[in-house]
């Protein structure tokens, strides 16, 4: 629903597991079960738990509907006692009418019976899924009092005339889908946009149905695009007479987009896409974070690590991370949930094929999305089920491609853009497999390579320096073929981040450590990899992937030393003489990473063997003759600081808001010292929490934990007091905001 009129009901909730006694009060998202960092039982989330909460609704004229955004992975409401509905899917928001079940003027209770389990019934389980699916009601809750007739959904179809790669002419097509228990009736629907506004009259007929507005003729506006991710807000009201019986207003951006065998034109221009998979897993709470988490790891990956594209394996994602892709820039590869496994039952198919209903209709507006994923990611062929996933998702979205990502060469090709998961590149020559090896098919299809290297090179941020520089090469060779050759329309790693997952996956600990950021979001040297891509007028970057230390590589190696940059050379000082000026265009590492813009530059060097004596480096980057970044390393690293960055400093006390506080241990020129062990014990004061455990260790020299408001509503301050086993002891102060 869509409903400008929506209220959050997130706060005044209670909990309880349904073996114990006593609940707890909560806000939501909620997790109905926090997890270590690690090592523990799955099971441990996968039972039935309840949540209530009171209602007062106090004008009988109107009609209340709950909407859940996500709760895993399946609920019974029940209203005063009496059962509701039962909901299955934990990643597509249900809303449900409760106007007959509530009395006025009194406490109504809302209970929901949350099931945690994994049903075999409902996708993705059935068999074994590498990811964690946690528990609880872990994304919005929110109550509409509406009138006898509102707007249920509305889609912006549109179409763009002459454009350029910023300007296009817009013809608007607006449908919207109204639900009216009132009799049949003219009413009046007003389109506001960029200040212009259309009404016309519309016969609304008795139940829920879609109706096509008259065209709009929106004249030249600013296309959306990944540099310039313009959004306008389109206002449509549902009015009787001059009274308005509903409205909803949602962001939108108009863009042309096309896929063809030679790839993706966003405006007319060409895009190779560079893309990683995204989990939405996190430390201790698993799915239940709220808005600011899942805006700022779009922010992440768009401007931390330069990419163009989000897949969010393997489910729809929340609302806020799509938001925020929209008003980045970020384009995305959405898909319905899903592992491997498609069942036979037929409640489970009929779910599936509902999933790609709901995920579109939840998303069709978003110009940042650019296609649906409709096959259970690397699955069997499946004639029947995906001629039918393909029907649904044209049949509602005539305007987006579809794709469906497979593991298996020849599969049948159903969709619009053939994806293929291919993690052929195991360190050798062989990087990618050719399109029509994989389709074989005669002629190019628009094709994609939507996951490689994951577990064929598992890389924690804690390991060997010389495993993490491959990790980084393994990734800066896939991205570099995808974007050389027309084969591929580019290449989505995997993945961005670590993540949990079930015993039959990772390392034994419930961790995939596929991430190029671990699942604090912290990154390893294949993250530089990707950050050295972005244009150096928007970020200079010099990562040398090394810790600079004599006995860290096998024989006391220490070059050559690879570095990811976008500068276009390297001067390299050792012991305060200057060795070496390195330029990119002389000393590429090899072929396969060509490709890339920004290959990172090999320095060959020496600095002595096994026995002689160790000196500081420095390490200039230039662009043209400017210099523009400097990096040193210290001989003698010792503990020095430790560096404490928090993301925001204001947070909301209306709600469940968080951030996250990052803490590296350095040495004296800010390096992080990646095998200092020591911990931390944090303390807050004020109305803040901290998310987890309240002592934690680093992992590879660094750590972040997130703290979180308790919703009490008033403005005031919150501290972390953070003290470390090296003595050193940091504060944070957050602003809290009514
Ligand atoms: C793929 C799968 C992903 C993940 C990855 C690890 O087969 O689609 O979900 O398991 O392997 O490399």
């Amino acid at each position: 629903m869509i409903s400008d009129f929506r209220k959050s009901i997130n706060h005044n909730w209670f909990f309880k597991p349904i073996e114990e006694e006593t609940y707890k009060k909560i806000q939501i998202p909620h997790t109905n079960q926090e997890v270590p960092y690690n090592y523990f039982d799955e099971k441990m989330y996968q039972f039935i738990s309840c949540y209530k909460r009171i209602i007062h609704p106090k004008d009988p004229s109107k009609r209340i509907f709950l909407q859940f955004d996500g709760v895993m992975t399946a609920f019974k409401l029940y209203v005063n006692g009496q059962f509701v509905e039962e909901y299955r899917g934990g990643y597509i928001p249900h809303f449900i009418e409760i106007t007959t079940y509530l009395q006025y003027d009194q406490e109504n209770e809302i209970y929901v019976e949350v099931d945690s389990t994994e049903r075999e019934d409902i996708p993705p389980f059935g068999h074994v899924v590498d990811y964690l699916t946690f528990g609880g009601i872990y994304r919005d809750v929110f109550l509409y009092e509406l009138k006898h007739c509102f707007i249920q959904n509305v889609q912006y179809h549109y179409q763009v005339k002459n454009f350029s790669k910023e300007k296009g002419t817009i013809v608007l097509k607006p449908k919207v889908q109204i639900n009216n228990i009132g009799q049949e009736k003219e009413y009046s629907i007003k389109v506001n946009i960029d200040h212009q506004e259309f009404t016309q009259k519309q016969q609304i007929k008795e139940g829920t149905h879609w109706y096509d507005l008259h065209e709009i003729l929106l004249g030249e506006v600013d296309l959306w695009g990944l540099d310039h991710p313009i959004l306008y807000p389109v206002q449509t009201q549902l009015l009787c007479q001059q009274e308005i019986l509903d409205q909803s207003t949602i962001k939108v951006g108009f863009r042309h987009a096309k896929v063809d065998p030679t790839g993706l034109y966003i405006n007319g221009e060409k895009i190779k896409i560079r893309g990683l998979n995204r989990h939405q897993s996190y430390p201790y709470v698993g799915y239940a974070m709220p808005k600011r988490a899942q805006i700022r790891d779009a922010d992440i990956l768009k401007e931390e690590l330069g990419l163009n594209l989000a897949r969010t394996s393997h489910y729809p994602q929340s609302p806020y991370f799509l938001q925020r892709c929209d008003e980045i820039g970020l384009l995305v590869m959405e898909e319905i949930p899903g592992w491997q496994h498609v069942s036979s039952k037929k409640e489970w198919r009929q779910q599936a094929l509902q999933d790609v209903e709901k995920m579109i209709l939840r998303d069709f507006n978003h110009p940042s999305i650019i296609t649906w994923g409709v096959r259970i990611n690397e699955s069997q062929d499946d004639e029947e089920l995906y001629k039918a996933t393909n029907a649904v998702a044209r049949k509602i979205d005539p305007s987006r491609p579809t794709c469906g990502v497979r593991c298996i060469e020849k599969s049948q090709f159903l969709e619009d853009i053939y994806s293929m998961n291919d993690f052929i590149h195991d360190g050798g020559e062989v990087i990618l497999r050719s399109q029509s090896k994989v389709t074989g098919l005669k002629k190019p299809v628009p094709y994609i390579v939507t996951e490689f290297c994951g577990h064929i090179f598992p890389t924690k941020k804690f390991d060997n320096e010389q495993r993490l520089v491959e990790h980084a090469l393994r990734h800066g060779r896939v991205q570099s073929i995808a974007r050389e050759q027309d084969d591929y329309m580019g290449a989505i790693g995997w993945c961005a981040f670590d993540y949990y997952t079930h015993y039959d996956f990772g390392s034994g600990d419930r961790i995939c450590y596929h991430g190029v950021m671990d699942m604090f979001r912290i990154p390893k040297y294949a993250a530089h990899l990707y950050k050295s891509q972005k244009s150096p007028y928007k970020e200079p970057v010099l990562e040398p992937l090394t810790w600079w230390s004599r006995g860290e590589r096998n024989k006391g190696q220490v070059f050559p030393i690879y570095v990811c940059t976008n500068c276009d050379a390297i001067d390299v000082i050792l012991g305060g003489k200057k060795v070496g000026h390195f330029t990119r265009e002389e000393n590429i590492i090899e072929e396969n990473l060509k490709g890339l813009e920004y290959p990172p530059i090999k320095l060959s060097l020496s600095n002595g063997d096994w026995g002689s004596k160790w000196t500081e480096a420095e390490f200039i980057g230039y662009i043209g003759n400017e210099k523009v970044i400097v990096k040193k390393f210290v001989a003698n690293p010792v503990v020095t600081d430790l560096i404490v960055q928090v993301d925001d400093s204001i947070l909301n006390g209306f709600e469940l808001d968080v951030t996250r506080i990052v803490v590296k241990v350095v040495d004296q020129y800010d390096n992080v010292l990646p095998y200092s062990n020591g911990f931390l014990t944090l303390e807050t004061q004020g109305d803040i929490d901290i998310i987890g455990p309240k002592q934690v260790t680093f992992i590879g020299g660094s750590i972040a934990f997130w703290i979180k408001t308790l919703g009490k509503g008033i403005a005031g301050k919150g501290q972390v007091n953070i003290k470390s086993s090296f003595g050193i002891e940091k504060q944070v102060v957050i602003q809290i905001q009514e």
